[in-house]
Formats: structure tokens, C-alpha cells, sequence
């Protein structure tokens, strides 16, 4: 039979609790479908700084990358909070997606049928929501340089960060992405902040009467913004210059005399629009961030897949799990071109209730359900997990955070319980 190793890091807050359930959920499912697996339990974040004074340990990372993938519940609580940024647990954290290389994150939010009324939005609002955030998660923000606290030209204390981004980085997120969605719904929205950052190229210079084409890698709102940069007129037909402005859509590259992509978080749009041409059939859109904010509590069944930067894609993701109820439903999987990937919910380690019995498993056990379909192409395992996933909620059963009416309160253990009895309950696929 098939074997494979698994690093299980439960880190801190309920990260033990969640994963000893989904350890379990893993262990009987492996058992029904004929794989074996080896687990390895290893220190991280909180409780590897109080064991060995690092959030990260060097075993840690060694063993997660010989393993076959990599299971986390969780990390950090105030105990940590005051700790120098090298000694958090939230440091770990990075360097263990830095370290695996797993720049994917893929981040699906669905409303299922039986928890419409635990989502805080309207049922006809809320009810057939079934997105993907697929969030950048090894550069950016998180990881740009330079970074730290220093003093302005007044002599003032100023704290900074850098946003930046590789064209490589840009492009493989984004291919992963149009990947996703074309296996989707083929609806692509790329969320950025065009609008503000990132001022790029210097105006170009024209001459008068001379008749130009110009290619604009951007909307229509930021295009006639581009134009007024480089020509500093708003009009398109002004003092002899005769402009041909193509569209985004009509954007070919190689005749125009001048491309603007000036505003350049633009650099993001426009490494994304470049890769679109591989993906004629997905249709992508531009959002800025604050609408997609906004749109994703307005209508979120506008949207099929969303790719977006790691900061962006973190405050997104979250917003995003309330739709479906509770952001203890969300599971995450994070992927790189190869290795092991690493398989966490999106929530924290909720220290204000951890070691009560009160935390919803069910994002990190839909995490090993990812772990199977995604870590190891064990599709047939990981839909028995999804299957029982449902059959547990369908029986009534719910933690507080997406208690209703009329249901069954269990605590994370007996969820567990419960989901452990519908893997088990299942007739295996003829
Ligand atoms: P959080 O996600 O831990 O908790 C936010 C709220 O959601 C809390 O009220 C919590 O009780 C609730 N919640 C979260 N998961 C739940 C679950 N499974 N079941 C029921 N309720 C749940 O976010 P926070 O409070 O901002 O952060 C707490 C700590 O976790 C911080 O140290 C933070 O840095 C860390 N954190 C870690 C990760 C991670 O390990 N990937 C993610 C986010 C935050
Ligand atoms: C998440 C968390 C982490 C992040 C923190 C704990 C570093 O919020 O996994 O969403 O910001 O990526
Ligand atoms: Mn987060």
C-alpha cells in the first residue's frame, strides 16, 4: 500500500486541539482507502520558542521539507506578542512558507447549503457562494526590504515597510491563478491598488502634430489618468497631437510608439494582463481592493477566482470566510513548483478560547482534505473527508461559531467524533 510522511506542526492557542481531530479524520481515512501514513510531530511558533528559543527550529523545517506535505493548526498568543520580530511566532510562520517555497496559497470560500443561516449576510446574499482566493504568499509586503525602524530627515522615529514584487513572482502566481480558474468557472479578478501605488516611468516626452499610437496597459479610468501624465492634457485631441489610443482589450504589443504603464501597481496589473494572453479562454477583470472589499459583502457570487498580493489576499480571505459562516470553516493550501506543500486553516491560533473544547475542526480538517487532493493527488481520499464534512453538519451538528437554531452545540472534540463516524460510515466509491 501506498505510504506517505506527513510533518504535523500543531503549534499554538487551539492549533493542538484542531489538529489531534484532523490527525485522526486523516489516520481512519488513510486506513479505508488503503494509505499508510507516518507522522511526524514537530515544535513550531509559540511553543518552539519555549522549547528551544526559536519559533522555527532548524529540525523543524528539515523534517517539513523531507516530508510529503506539511500539516499546521496554528500559531502565536499574547504571551509572544512583545517578543523582538525575530523571536515571534508569526516569523516562523514566514520562514516556513519562505523555507517551502510555497508561494500558491489557494483559499476557497463556500457557502454550503446547510450553514446559510450562520452567515452573517443575507441568505439570498449569501446562499451559492463558491470562490477562490488564490493569494501570493512568499513576497510582498510580508517579506520586501528594506523593512525595520530608522529616522526621517527631522530626526523623527519612522517604522517602514516595502511592497515589492519580481516579474517572476507576478507571473507564476498569476499562472496559477488562470490554472485554477480555468478549472473553475473561467472568471479570473485580479485585485490591486492601480490607482495609488507605485508611480512608475517618468512622462514621456511628444512632439507637437506628430500622430502617435499609444498602447495602455490599464482600464479605461486609469488610461485617461496615463495620458494625462505623459501628455499633461486630459483631451485626446489637443494642440495637433492626434492620439490613437488602443484599449486594454485591443492591447497587442510591438506597433505602438509609446506603451504606458506608468502607474505602476500597474507593475502587478500588467504582469497579470501579460500572462492573460496564455489564457484566452479565462476572463479577467481588474478590481482595486477597497471595491473588492466592498463587492465581496455587496454580491460575492460575482466572483469565481480572485488572485491578489499576500497582504491583500490575507485581509480578503478572512472577510471571505464570514460569508461562508465562520472563519472556522476556511481551510488553506499552500504550493510551490515542487516539494511538499503545506496544508493550514486561515484563522489563528483564537487564544481566547483555546483549551475550552470550543473550536471549529472543520477548516483544518477540510485543510487534509486539500492535503490529499493537493499535497498527494489522493482525490478519491479527499472527497470521503469532504463527504463527511457535510454528513456531520447535515445530522446538525455545530461548534458555537456556527451554531443555529434548532442544531445540535458539540464541542471540536465530539465534531470530530462525529466526522470521524461519516468517513467510517461511507460506502467506498464502486
Ligand atoms: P484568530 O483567527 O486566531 O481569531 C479571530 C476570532 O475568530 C477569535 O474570536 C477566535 O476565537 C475565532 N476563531 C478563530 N478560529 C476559530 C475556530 N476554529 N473555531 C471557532 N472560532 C475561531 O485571529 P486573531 O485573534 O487575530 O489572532 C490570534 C493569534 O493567532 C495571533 O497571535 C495571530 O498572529 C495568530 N494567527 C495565526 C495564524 C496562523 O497560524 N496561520 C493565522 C492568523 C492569526
Ligand atoms: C494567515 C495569518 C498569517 C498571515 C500571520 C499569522 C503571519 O494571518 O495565515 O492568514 O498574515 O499570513
Ligand atoms: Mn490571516
Amino acid at each position: 500500500s501506498k505510504r506517505y510522511t506527513i510533518t504535523v506542526l500543531p503549534g499554538d492557542g487551539i492549533g493542538p486541539e484542531i489538529i489531534s481531530v484532523a490527525k485522526d479524520v486523516l489516520k481512519l481515512t488513510g486506513s479505508l482507502e488503503g494509505i499508510e501514513f507516518g507522522f511526524q510531530e514537530m515544535p513550531m511558533g509559540g511553543s518552539a520558542l519555549d522549547l528551544t528559543g526559536v519559533p522555527l527550529p532548524d529540525e523543524t523545517l528539515s523534517a517539513a521539507k523531507q516530508s510529503d506535505a506539511v500539516l499546521l493548526g496554528a500559531i502565536g498568543g499574547y504571551k509572544w506578542d512583545n517578543n523582538p520580530k525575530h523571536l515571534k511566532p508569526e516569523t516562523g510562520l514566514l520562514q516556513l512558507r519562505e523555507g517551502l517555497k510555497v508561494f500558491a496559497n489557494l483559499r476557497p470560500a463556500t457557502v454550503l447549503p446547510q450553514l446559510v443561516d450562520s452567515s452573517t449576510l443575507k441568505k439570498e446574499v449569501a446562499e451559492g457562494v463558491d470562490l477562490m482566493v488564490v493569494r501570493e504568499l512568499t513576497g510582498g509586503i510580508y517579506f520586501g526590504k528594506p523593512r525595520g525602524i530608522g529616522t526621517n530627515e527631522h530626526g523623527e522615529e519612522i517604522g517602514f515597510n516595502t511592497e515589492v514584487y519580481a516579474s517572476y513572482e507576478v507571473d507564476r502566481i498569476a499562472r496559477v491563478a488562470f490554472e485554477t480558474a480555468r478549472k473553475r468557472n473561467k472568471k479570473l479578478c485580479s485585485v490591486d491598488k492601480a490607482n495609488v501605488l507605485e508611480k512608475g516611468e517618468e512622462p514621456v516626452k511628444v512632439q507637437e502634430n506628430k500622430e502617435l499610437t499609444i498602447g495602455v496597459m490599464s482600464p479605461h479610468t486609469a488610461q485617461v489618468v496615463a495620458i494625462e501624465d505623459t501628455l499633461g492634457h486630459k483631451d485626446e485631441n489637443v494642440n495637433g497631437f492626434t492620439l490613437k489610443v488602443k484599449s486594454v482589450d485591443g492591447f497587442q504589443g510591438g506597433e505602438e510608439d509609446i506603451i504606458i504603464i506608468s502607474t505602476a501597481s500597474m507593475f502587478w496589473r500588467k504582469r497579470v494582463t501579460a500572462i492573460a494572453s496564455e489564457y484566452p479562454d479565462v476572463e479577467l477583470s481588474h478590481m482595486y481592493v477597497d471595491n473588492a472589499a466592498m463587492q465581496l459583502v455587496r454580491n460575492p457570487k460575482q466572483f469565481d477566482t480572485i488572485v491578489t498580493n499576500n497582504i491583500f489576499g490575507d485581509i480578503l480571505s478572512d472577510e471571505a470566510s464570514m460569508i461562508t459562516g465562520s472563519i472556522g470553516m476556511l481551510p488553506s493550501a499552500s504550493l510551490g513548483a515542487s516539494g511538499p506543500g503545506l496544508f493550514e486553516p486561515i484563522h489563528g491560533s483564537a487564544p481566547d478560547i483555546a483549551g475550552q473544547d470550543k473550536a471549529n475542526p472543520l477548516a483544518t480538517i477540510l485543510s487534509v482534505a486539500m492535503l490529499l487532493k493537493y499535497g498527494l493527488g489522493e482525490e478519491i481520499a479527499a472527497k470521503r473527508i469532504e463527504t463527511a464534512v457535510l454528513d456531520a453538519l447535515n445530522k446538525g451538528f455545530r461548534t458555537g461559531d456556527i451554531y443555529s437554531a434548532g442544531n445540535k452545540l458539540v464541542g471540536c472534540k465530539e465534531m470530530g467524533e462525529e466526522v470521524l463516524k461519516s468517513v467510517d460510515a461511507q460506502v467506498p466509491a464502486a
